[in-house]
This record gives C-alpha cells, structure tokens and sequence, in this order.
C-alpha cells in the first residue's frame, strides 16, 4: 500500500539513500562531480539541515521509504514580488522500480498545496541534467526551465584551441587600473541581461564592490583591450558559489561573470579568455569548472553549451496568486 505522510527525522537515513543513487547515475556522465555528495553522511546532513524549519513529504510504499521531496519555502521576493519556495537538487528523489512518475506527482500536488497554503507562490526545483524524465514530468506539470548549471572537466593537457584575435587586441589579466572599466562591463552584463530575451531582474540588495568582485584574492579576472577600452571580461573564482549544491567543492572552480562589447561577438575572444580562466584553475590543481547561465539568455546559452556539458537544471512555475483567495491550498 502506499501512502504520503510528513518527510520526518525517521526518514532521514532511507531518503539519503535515494539521493546518492540518482546522485550516482548523474557522475556516470561527468566523473568529475565532487565524490563528497556520493556519501550517505552528507546527503543526510543536508535533509537534516532542512527538516526543521521546512515543510517536505515522503511515500511510504508498505512502510518503506519510496519517495521524498522538500524544499525552502517562504523566500521573500523569488523570482516575483512574491514570496516563494524552492526545491535543491538533493531534496528530492524517488525509487526506481517503482512508479516514479506517480510518486512525484502525489509528491508535487501535496507540497505545492502546503507551499499556496503558506503564500509561496513561484515554485522552483533544482535536478539532475541526465534525467530525462524528471525534466519530462515537470514540464508537463506547469514547469519551465530557467537555469542551467554546466560543468567542463580540467584535464591537465587539454586547451581549447583559441582563434588568435586581432593583433591590437591584448588579452591579459585585468588590473587596479581597469577598475573603472571593469565597473562598466559589469553594468552592461546587468543591463542586457534585464533587457529581452532574459529579463532578469538584478537581484542585488547592495551595489557590488568591483574591486573586490573582480580582483579579490577569490577571483581571477581576464579581459581584452583594445587603444585603452576593454572589449570583454570573462571572472573565474577559486570556487563556484551561488550554484546548485553539486558544484560546490574545493575542487571545482567557478565562472560568475562574462561579458563581450556587441560589436567584437563571435570573433573568438569570449574562448580565448575562457582558456586563460581554465589554465588559471588548472595552476591552482582545479579538476573541473562550472557556471550556470540563464536558459533564456541566447547567447549565452550557446556559448557555455560549446563548452561545458549540464549538470542540473532547474524549472520555475508560477501560480496565480489569485487562487488562495478563492480557497485552495
Ligand atoms: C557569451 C559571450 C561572452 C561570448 O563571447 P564571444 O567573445 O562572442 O565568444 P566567442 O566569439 O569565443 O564565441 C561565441 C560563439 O557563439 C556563436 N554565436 C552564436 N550566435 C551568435 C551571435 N548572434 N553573435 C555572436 N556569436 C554568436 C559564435 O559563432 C561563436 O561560436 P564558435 O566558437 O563556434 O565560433 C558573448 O556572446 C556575450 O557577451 N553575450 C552577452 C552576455 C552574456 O550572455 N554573458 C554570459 C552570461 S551567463
């Protein structure tokens, strides 16, 4: 028989198990995955951390363990001027050999009820690139896609081969003295990201320290110039925050800023200066990168997707927030 209840403490140790199995077929595609999210002892702590405070639930199928799904609930402002909840990578998994599809489903109809109920109303979830029917049943579910996180091995021979750029286009490490350009570049990237096809709303709650951001002990920044103006930048970090979970180790570096001026596009410097970004993580013993993207955004798209190979995805739904006056939930 199977039934839905409360995702509890008592969960804790099947739930883990399940995570580390999709977790398992994911790295079977990208080797380079952090080993630490394959262990049990992290993938519980993690469901741990988020029990308290969080509402999740869990199939029982005769008792045992089939299915789990949690996630931040009440996050002010998310993606809307509404609150809203969001679902990482590990929060979530279910069985195979049973009815995965059905699980999720009974899954996603009782927590999202629980999420209207406490005025979340965009509902997020982070998951795993290689599977495709999770990516399928979200979809059909009301689900869009909105990031992705990609990831490129660091092999120690491997150098992408750049078109060699223009002679007067000097491509070097930005500097004190770029600071101001280097202000304007980040403004730009803000700009067209907000502008159509993207529309990201800049979602920072204080003015960005460029200095810091770009020439801090953490980040590495390479930009080309030309007769004193810098025509792009592209910022690796030693190590990639504000990602999926998966991405976040000591071994795996980071990219956080990309931009080239519109009129030198697909001239190659955009690669050139990623292969400087990943000889810099290389020297630093690095064995992979990653950098998430905004699926909307084109151009980006096709650039880190050349590149880089995806990791997870996440999608978003909107609810019409009108449906809680009328009772639901
Ligand atoms: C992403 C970006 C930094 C790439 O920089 P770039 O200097 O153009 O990079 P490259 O020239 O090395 O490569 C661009 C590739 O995109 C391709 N491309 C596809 N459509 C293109 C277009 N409309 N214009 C330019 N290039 C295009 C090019 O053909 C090239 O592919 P190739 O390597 O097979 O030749 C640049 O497109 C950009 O600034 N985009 C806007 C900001 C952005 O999206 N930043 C990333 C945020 S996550």
């Amino acid at each position: 028989m199977v039934s839905i209840v409360t995702l509890a403490h008592q969960h804790v140790d099947d739930g883990a198990k399940l995570f580390v199995q999709s977790y398992a077929k994911q790295r079977e595609s990208m080797a380079c995955l952090p080993p630490k999210y394959a262990k049990h002892e992290t993938a519980a702590q993690l469901l741990e951390g988020i029990l308290e405070n969080h509402p999740g639930v869990a199939t029982l199928s005769d008792g045992r363990l089939v299915g789990y799904l949690t996630g931040y609930g009440m996050i002010p402002n998310f993606k809307s001027i509404q609150p809203g909840a969001y679902v990482p990578e590990w929060a979530h998994a279910a069985a195979d050999g049973h009815d995965r599809e059905r699980i999720y489903q009974f899954m996603l109809e009782n927590l999202s009820r629980a999420w209207i109920g406490n005025g979340s109303f965009a509902h997020a979830i982070t998951f795993f690139a290689a599977d495709d029917a999770l990516r399928e049943l979200f979809c059909w579910a009301g689900f869009g896609l909105l990031v992705v996180d990609a990831v490129r091995v660091i092999d120690p021979a491997d150098r992408l081969k750049p078109a060699e750029p223009e002679p007067e286009i000097v491509i070097r490490q930005a500097n004190e003295g770029d600071l101001e350009e280097l202000a304007r570049l980040d403004n730009e990237l803000i700009n067209y990201l907000q502008r159509a096809p993207t529309f990201l709303f800049p979602d920072h709650e204080k003015e960005p320290d460029t200095a810091v951001e770009f020439l801090g002990e953490n980040a590495f920044s390479m930009v080309a110039e030309k007769d004193q103006r810098l025509l792009a930048c592209i910022r690796g970090t030693l190590r990639k925050e504000d990602a999926c979970t998966i991405v976040q180790d000591a071994s795996v570096m980071g990219i956080d800023f990309a931009y080239t001026d519109p009129n030198v596009r697909g001239m190659g410097i955009g690669r050139r200066l990623l292969d400087e970004i990943l000889d810099w993580g290389r020297s630093r013993q690095k064995t992979a990168c990653a950098v998430d993207f905004e699926s909307a955004n084109a151009l980006g798209s096709a650039f880190w997707m050349k590149h880089f190979s995806p990791v997870c995805f996440s999608a978003i739904r909107h609810v019409d927030p009108r449906v809680a006056e009328s009772g639901d939930g």
